[in-house]
């Protein structure tokens, strides 16, 4: 199957990124093809409700990256959304990306399921709440069967994530898909 990956996180080979490669790796070693996009090191611009993509067949009227996403989003069976948590949230600029997914809304997405890949500072896992509660009200929207949700607590430093004892997890989700 195709796997589409949203990283938002604008930190360079942080958390968010080893937990990335980590599905990635399992992934591919089990036979899928992985379309990886660093979406806050990209160009693009928020949805601004114009609705032309509802006259257009889907085709957004910006012109930034979010073309290259749309591209992968035409050919992928599931979605993976891997963020940090930014003020118990998605990021931003992740926030930014799936906005723009309101353009395939009536055209319909190939999409089928999807996962959650999260980390955060803080030990207490309720930090991840907002951000899981979001995911699900997306997915229980668009249809789309979740896969599995990993929250990896307490990475207090830049390449924690490489020590948590749930890395594995994440191995093991992209393995057995
Ligand atoms: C702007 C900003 C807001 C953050 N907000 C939170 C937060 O609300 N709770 C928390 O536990 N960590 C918070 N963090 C810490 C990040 O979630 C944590 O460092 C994460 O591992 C970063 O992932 P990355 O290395 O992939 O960028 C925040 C970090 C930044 C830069």
């Amino acid at each position: 199957m195709n796997i589409l990956v949203l990283n938002g996180s604008p930190r360079k080979n942080g958390n968010t990124q080893i937990m990335v490669s980590e599905f990635k790796r399992g992934a591919e070693e089990a036979g899928h093809k992985v379309a990886e996009f660093p979406v806050a090191m990209m160009d693009i611009h928020p949805c601004i409700a114009c609705e032309s993509c509802f006259r257009n067949d889907g085709k957004c009227f910006r012109k930034d990256d979010m073309s290259k996403i749309y591209e992968a989003l035409d050919e992928s069976d599931l979605l993976v959304i891997a963020s940090p948590v930014y003020w118990y949230s998605l990021t931003a600029q992740m926030k930014t990306a799936i906005d723009r997914f309101y353009a395939y809304l009536l055209k319909g997405y190939r999409i089928k399921s999807a996962v959650l890949l999260l980390n955060a500072h803080d030990s207490n896992e309720s930090v991840f709440d907002t951000s899981v509660s979001n995911y699900r009200q997306i997915i229980g929207y668009t249809k789309w069967k979740d896969e599995g949700i990993i929250t990896l607590p307490g990475m207090n430093y830049k390449g924690a994530a490489e020590k948590s004892p749930k890395l594995k997890d994440v191995y093991e989700l992209g393995r057995n898909l």
